[in-house]
């Protein structure tokens, strides 16, 4: 049985529904036929959102759930570009507490991000205990120093057998003494992972899905730049994603449910310096077809 039931009184057969949709609608000759189910139907709500007349219910949806937008997106283009050229990554934050209630709204920003398939299954992790994000930085730390000493044995065998000009052996050698240099670092008082920032964002997802990446760098984007609606700063980390596929002792202290993995981490936190320039940026490189 199709999930979507049109109410005939109310259908004007204007076909919104079926242009939109072809997958779960059909137009024959003005009368809308639906066949919405669980393999063609993947929960947009587009149908009942562009429904001009609300003919259409969908049983998997409350219809209070849409609500009415009246008044479109009002931003002046050169004011949201500007927006976006002042959005720098931050690594140093003042020793301010971000408040629940504005974490909770960046949270429900993250909601609104677009998924691949429509799959709405992007997790976050929102630590704000600085003991906690401290050992988090720590083990992602032992990781570097662990991957390093791997490293090195790995030279010495490519070296062994003559293969010292391999990209294997030049990439490897870069990642030698990343951990050295992290625990120096770390020594001086310094957090080379999270720069003591207060919150620490971890957005995962079930592995095998549509685009987990993409999903996690759209919410974790999204997230970003409406923290900067509230006078919050980010950063990603990508050292953290990286050490959290590799090495177990992390993985264990994230506690990720089974089967998900890391696709995004941000640091955010309200800023210490203030940046009075925009920095350059290459042209976009553009092939106009
Ligand atoms: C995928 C990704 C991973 C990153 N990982 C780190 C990281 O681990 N540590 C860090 O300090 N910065 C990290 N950055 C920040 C980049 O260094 C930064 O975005 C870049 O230098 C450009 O600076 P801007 O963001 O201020 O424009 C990361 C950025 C991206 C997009």
């Amino acid at each position: 049985m199709s999930w979507v039931v049109i109410d005939e009184e109310k259908c004007t057969g204007c076909a919104l529904c079926a242009t939109r949709c072809p997958r779960c609608f059909t137009d024959k000759e003005g009368i809308i036929l639906t066949d919405a189910q669980e393999g063609n139907c993947i929960l947009c709500g587009h149908c009942v959102s562009l429904c001009p007349t609300e003919a259409i219910t969908h049983a998997q949806f409350k219809r209070e759930d849409f609500v009415e937008i009246d008044r479109g997106v009002n931003f002046e283009t050169g004011r949201f570009l500007e927006f976006l050229k002042e959005r720098r990554s931050h690594r140093h934050f003042l020793d301010k507490k971000v408040a629940r209630q504005d974490l909770e709204t960046l949270m429900e920003a993250c909601r609104w991000a677009p998924t691949g398939s429509n799959v709405q299954n992007v997790e976050v992790i929102i630590y704000t205990n600085p003991e906690k994000i401290s050992k988090l930085s720590d083990l992602t730390i032992d990781y570097f120093v662990w991957i390093g000493e791997r490293v090195r044995k790995k030279i010495a065998r490519l070296e062994a057998e003559g293969q010292q000009d391999a990209l294997d052996y030049q990439m490897t050698f870069r990642a030698l003494g990343l951990g050295e240099r992290m625990i120096q670092d770390r020594e001086s008082g310094r957090d080379p992972i999270f720069h003591k920032a207060p919150v620490l964002m971890i957005f995962h997802s079930v592995s095998p899905t549509s685009a987990p990446k993409d999903n996690a760098v759209l919410a974790a984007h999204t997230v970003a730049l409406t923290a900067r609606t509230l006078g919050l700063e980010s950063c990603y980390i990508g050292l953290l994603e990286v050490a959290a596929e590799y090495y177990p002792p992390l993985r264990e202290e994230l506690n990720l449910p089974q089967e998900h993995k890391v696709f995004d981490t941000m640091i955010l936190g309200y800023p210490k310096l203030k940046f009075l320039k925009t920095v350059p940026r290459r042209p976009i490189k553009v092939r106009w077809e």
